[in-house]
């Protein structure tokens, strides 16, 4: 009974897209300083600095798209998703996860 509206309350808050249910953990550490500027810079903004794709190689436009990126490429409790990058160099699951939770935060 408890656990149906936990699932419940999650399928809400994720709006019933592929979301990872992230959360920001108390002690966040994350930064687009230390975290968020290098992963976009290292795994998207290869495809994602150019009009042609969804842009987002500033924090405002992360911000933007935060819960299309959650869908496309981060980990959490719902699930690790990888449609993207396309290719390679692709981020760990643990970054993945850092992702998920960075945004989560509000990408701070
Ligand atoms: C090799 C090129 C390439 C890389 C690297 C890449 N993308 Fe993409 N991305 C694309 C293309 C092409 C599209 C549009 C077509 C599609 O959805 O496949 C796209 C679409 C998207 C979309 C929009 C999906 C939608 O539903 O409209 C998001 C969000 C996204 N990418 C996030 C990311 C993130 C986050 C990264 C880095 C972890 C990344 N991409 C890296 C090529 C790339």
């Amino acid at each position: 009974m408890r656990k149906a509206l936990l699932v419940g309350l999650l399928f809400v808050v994720g709006c019933g897209s592929s979301g990872t249910g992230a959360t920001c953990p108390s002690n966040n550490t994350l930064t687009y300083e230390n975290f968020g500027r290098q992963f976009f810079a290292s795994y998207c903004d290869r495809c994602h600095s150019s009009s042609t794709q969804p842009v987002m190689n500033s924090l405002a436009t992360i911000r933007a798209n935060s819960t299309m990126i959650d869908s496309e490429a981060a980990a959490g409790p719902n699930g690790t998703n990888t449609a993207m990058p396309e290719g390679t160099p692709a981020p760990t699951t643990a970054e993945r996860t850092q992702l998920g939770q960075w945004l989560a935060c509000g990408a701070p």
